[in-house]
């Protein structure tokens, strides 16, 4: 690089032939598009050659290298290897698939480089409106808070954070949990999602201080095993303060009562909180939102728009009802973050006192890109599609006798396995097998303490062809399986 003489203008990052810059930008614009419009000719995943791992392994780089350069070591090392839920075979875990219009958004959002913890500017303007959005779809009041975070696993600890605050005011900010006496306890199902527990472990009140309740055969929480629970609770000294149920189940894809739930916590004054991280956008699908019933009542609701609202990750997000009470929950002052009624101190709240994090990024663009260009019908009919799907893999699982259906489908989650002798041990087979393949790519869970392969369905690009391919993979895989575990018995 050339040496730059003291008395220059700074350093700048910026290029200085800018036309050189735009020409590399197509350039990696197209590769990452054309990596979009053809991945169905690519393998799903991919296992990390030793060699490509260890070319990560070097020291930082103090000479500049040639941007061109750079993005030449991403196409080869790096795309080739990500985990693949762009894919349509791609039915691990619950992870969204991502669209082209996300992709263009979240570079402009970096181009803009916006800071999205406060100060009066459009880009929170464009994150109120998708609140106001989710408050219409969701309705919930137009008071509501509501906020952008990385995942549910943030947006439910927030909405652990504001209960604790209804449970026992503002003071326990300053106080802490101790100093006010009160043994809180929170309900939950054993089928909820771990982070539920992380919640209350980071919110200081303790993971024994969840209570996990029972799933019926629906894998949906028994509520007299709840009553019961908060009634022993309250006879023991306890205080419960919350009700986390949850629209749609991790592993299962499972809705509890909603309505139940919210019924019994205005009885018991307890806060209601939903996760609804996999299945709460099933309300922008009309065949699907009645199912939600009891939605519209929570005291607070956690979602993804990276998992079936196809937003690219990360997009998590936490409304809650009472606005008022959740600013009160993290609003602080401090004199460098002053407010004012006009010029960039304008604007107040922000979204720094909703939540922890002041330094944010635009994820909200994305997601309003997403909204907008798709509309909500149709991303309601891509929820809606992947439902299908799944009930058509059910049906497939039901008529091959091979197979086996673990649990129901109440969304697009299809739990299943190979008939077999050590059928968790040629199931687990299968699915790294499934994986390798780069044909499809489900993950595994347990159900009733027996291993299952799990396909959920999340990603708009999966059509039926994906769904015949696991079967038949399944069925190749399950045989090979089972011949290779007689062998070394
Ligand atoms: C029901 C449920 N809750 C919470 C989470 C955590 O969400 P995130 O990974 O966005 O933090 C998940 C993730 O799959 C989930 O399925």
């Amino acid at each position: 690089m050339e040496q730059r003489s003291r008395d220059s203008s700074p350093e700048t990052l910026d290029p200085s032939d800018w036309q050189d810059l735009r020409a590399q930008g197509h350039r990696m614009l197209d590769d990452i598009l054309d990596y979009l419009e053809h991945i169905r000719e690519r393998p799903v995943w991919q296992p990390i050659p030793p060699a490509v791992r260890g070319r990560f392994r070097e020291p930082i780089p103090q000479a500049p290298r040639d941007l061109a350069a750079v993005h030449d070591t991403f196409m080869r090392d790096v795309l080739p290897f990500a985990v693949g839920n762009a894919h349509p075979g791609f039915m691990g875990w619950v992870h969204g698939g991502g669209t082209p219009v996300g992709l263009l958004a979240e570079m402009l959002a970096a181009g803009l480089n916006a800071n999205l913890g406060g100060r009066d500017q459009m880009p929170i303007e464009v994150e109120r409106q998708v609140v106001r959005w989710m408050c219409e779809l969701f309705g919930f009041p137009a008071t509501a808070g509501g906020l952008f975070v990385t995942g549910t696993s943030m947006s439910n600890l927030i909405g652990v954070l504001v209960a604790r605050t209804a449970a026992l005011g503002t003071g326990v900010r300053q106080d802490g949990i101790a100093a006010a006496g009160a043994r809180l306890t929170a309900y939950t199902s054993v089928a909820a999602h771990g982070c539920i527990a992380q919640a209350m472990d980071l919110s200081g009140l303790g993971t024994g201080a969840l209570r996990l309740i029972p799933v019926d055969d629906r894998h949906q929480l028994d509520i007299g095993a709840l009553e019961q629970a908060i009634a022993a609770d309250r006879r023991a000294g306890f205080r419960p303060f919350l009700i986390a149920g949850t629209a749609g189940t991790v592993d299962v894809g499972a809705i509890d009562d909603l309505d139940v739930l919210a019924a019994i916590a205005r009885r018991e004054r307890i806060w209601f909180h939903v996760d609804g991280a996999c299945g709460a956008l099933a309300m922008l699908a009309p065949d699907l939102a009645p199912r939600l019933s009891g939605i519209e009542q929570a005291d607070s609701l956690a979602f993804d728009f990276h998992k079936w609202g196809q937003v690219p990750y990360d997009a998590g997000f936490i409304l809650v009802r009472d606005g008022d009470l959740h600013r009160r929950t993290f609003a602080a002052t401090a004199a460098y973050l002053r407010r004012d009624t006009r010029g960039m101190s304008a604007g107040s709240p922000w979204p720094c006192d909703f939540g922890p994090d002041l330094s944010r990024g635009f994820r909200a663009l994305k997601t309003w890109f997403t909204i907008s260009v798709y509309g909500a019908e149709r991303l309601g009919r891509a929820i809606s599609d992947t439902c299908a799907l799944a009930r058509q893999l059910a049906e497939r699982i039901d008529a091959t006798p091979s197979l086996e259906r673990l649990a129901p489908v109440p969304l697009n989650i299809v739990c299943f396995r190979y008939r077999s002798e050590d059928a968790d041990r040629v199931n687990a087979d299968i699915a790294v097998a499934l994986q390798e393949s780069g044909i499809v790519a489900p993950s595994t869970t347990t159900i009733n303490g027996r291993l299952a392969i799990r396909a959920a369905i999340v990603n708009h690009r999966t059509t039926s062809s994906d769904i015949d391919a696991l079967i038949e993979a399944t069925l190749a895989f399950g045989e090979a399986a089972t011949r290779a575990v007689r062998k070394a018995s």
